[in-house]
């Protein structure tokens, strides 16, 4: 029997008020439920909203040190329920157990850091231009948040948004993807555990339309968004219309250089674990590898025979290397992306189907996939396609490299693998991106650094890091006058 989840609101785990539901199921066999989840709508974000608005008073004026120890506890309570929670986020989404458990570890990771932050939330204190003047800047919470999140990090990526949000002070309303559902609950059911006072966090599952419904809600002071390029723009178009602050966090076509002087296992090692992992669902995946001329076949001829090696199944099973995509709508998406590399001229190398085989029937499998003789226009090399795609191409020299790592729309993540400092230096310097990786793969992101990227990559924030408490927060500039008469700024000052 699958399990029957709930919405949580206030404190309490209730059902969506038209009583709509949907099925969750396992992306590797798609005969078992995950769970039965309630659709919700406008009404039932209208009393998360309520319940957030009425938690926030308190919220606001709770030490930011006593919100800390319930952020830190979460993070201890996430550590004990790792194991399950992997399991059950490998069963929902289908990553291997290898990287769900790397999912958890990065929530866990995050509570840790920003339990912290209780004891910090820096601002400055600074002169003033007058006499017997003291100047600081201080945060404030932004007020009720809604947050967006997707399926590919169930866990991680509500957590990048949930602890500082949290920390600043703010209460939300948080929408999970719908193909996630049971691990976000999990992921709330443990601040409730840790102690997470009614309303604060409040849970409304759902498809797109719950999701349209949060974003058009009058009275969210701030909407976080992780996902598509196309659901980002509206997010973003609505939150400009109404004056919404407004982070949001998209696509990438993230790109590894190997120059020739690199260690050339360690590059090839980088372009399977960048560009096969997590099935290529990451927005930080490789999909395109810039290879010097002098190493670009014998390169390319190893990548492929690692690719046709990959292991392909269920992620629970101990040998399997990579995992089905989340969905049919992604699958047939990914293929179409195949088809027209295919149409468009470029070289189907290996791969470029459904994955067939013993235990592989009732999923979304699609076989690791390499592209070489692609041409700058095509389709596959300047679209996301968000599945085990890579595309191979020769350059000349780094700059010729870095021209052509910079000739997208996107800007999140890249990679340099050379053994030449200078060339390590130029890549740092002149690549557009969120982050650069030398002599490591696009993926593998530590959250204590900014997160995010340039270009149609996002809206200018960053999220992890110190960065994430300025998307969470708001600054006021407090200036106190112990002179006991009236000065006059810019007038008064000598
Ligand atoms: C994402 O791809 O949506 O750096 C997030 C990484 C992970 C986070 C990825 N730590 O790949």
């Amino acid at each position: 029997m699958a399990k029957n989840y709930l919405n949580h609101i206030d404190g309490k785990w209730v059902p969506s008020i038209a009583g709509k539901t949907f099925k969750d199921t396992n992306p590797a066999d798609w005969n078992e439920v995950i769970g039965i989840f309630p659709e919700s709508g406008p009404e039932d974000i209208e009393r998360a909203v309520q319940a957030a608005e009425n938690a926030y008073e308190s919220w606001r004026l709770t030490p930011p040190p006593t919100r800390g120890e319930i952020i830190l506890k979460a993070g201890l309570l996430l550590k004990q329920n790792k194991e399950r929670l992997a399991r059950l986020m490998t069963r929902e989404m289908g990553k291997v157990l290898k990287e769900t458990r790397g999912d958890v570890q990065e929530a866990i990771d995050m509570a840790y850091y920003v339990a912290g932050e209780g004891r910090r939330l820096f601002g400055q204190t600074t002169t003033s231009e007058l006499k017997n003047k003291f100047a600081m800047s201080v945060r404030m919470p932004v007020g009720v948040c809604g947050l967006i999140t997707p399926w590919n990090f169930p866990v991680a990526i509500p957590s990048w948004k949930v602890f500082p949000a949290l920390i600043c002070g703010n209460t939300l309303v948080f929408k999970p993807a719908e193909d996630t559902p049971a691990s976000a609950s999990e992921f709330v059911e443990i601040l409730r555990q840790a102690g997470l006072p009614p309303g604060v966090l409040n849970l409304v599952h759902g498809g797109p339309k719950t999701g349209e419904a949060l974003v058009h809600h009058p009275r969210f002071r701030l909407i976080s968004f992780t996902g598509s390029c196309e659901v980002g723009r509206l997010v973003g178009e609505h939150c400009g219309r109404t004056l919404k602050r407004c982070s949001l966090e998209m696509g990438g076509k993230n790109a590894q250089i190997v120059m020739a002087d690199a260690d050339l296992n360690l590059a090839l090692e980088g372009a399977v674990w960048g560009a096969f992992g997590t099935t290529g669902q990451r927005c930080t995946a490789t999909s395109r590898v810039y290879i010097e001329r002098k190493v670009y076949d014998s390169f390319c001829r190893a990548l492929v025979r690692r690719a046709k090696n990959i292991h392909i199944g269920n992620g629970l099973k101990p040998r399997t290397e990579m995992g089905p995509l989340i969905n049919e709508s992604q699958r047939e998406r990914v293929h179409s992306y195949v088809s027209s590399g295919i149409e468009e001229g470029a070289h189907l190398e290996c791969g470029g189907g459904f994955a067939q085989g013993a235990g592989l029937k009732r999923g979304y499998f699609y076989q690791p996939t390499v592209f070489t003789h692609v041409d700058p226009k095509m389709k596959i090399i300047r679209e996301e396609i968000f599945g085990p795609v890579v595309c191979l191409m020769p350059v000349k020299d780094v700059e010729d490299a870095i021209r052509q790592v910079n000739d997208t729309a996107y800007g999140l993540s890249t990679s340099i693998y050379s053994r030449d400092v200078n060339h390590a230096m130029r890549a740092i310097r002149d690549l557009e991106a969120g982050i650069t990786y030398v002599n490591g793969p696009t993926i593998g992101a530590e959250v204590h650094l900014p997160f995010g990227g340039v270009k149609n990559t996002g809206n200018g924030h960053r999220e992890a890091g110190q960065t994430a408490l300025d998307i969470f927060s708001e600054w006021k500039s407090v200036f106190i006058d112990y002179s006991g008469k009236l000065q006059k700024a810019q007038i008064d000052a000598d």
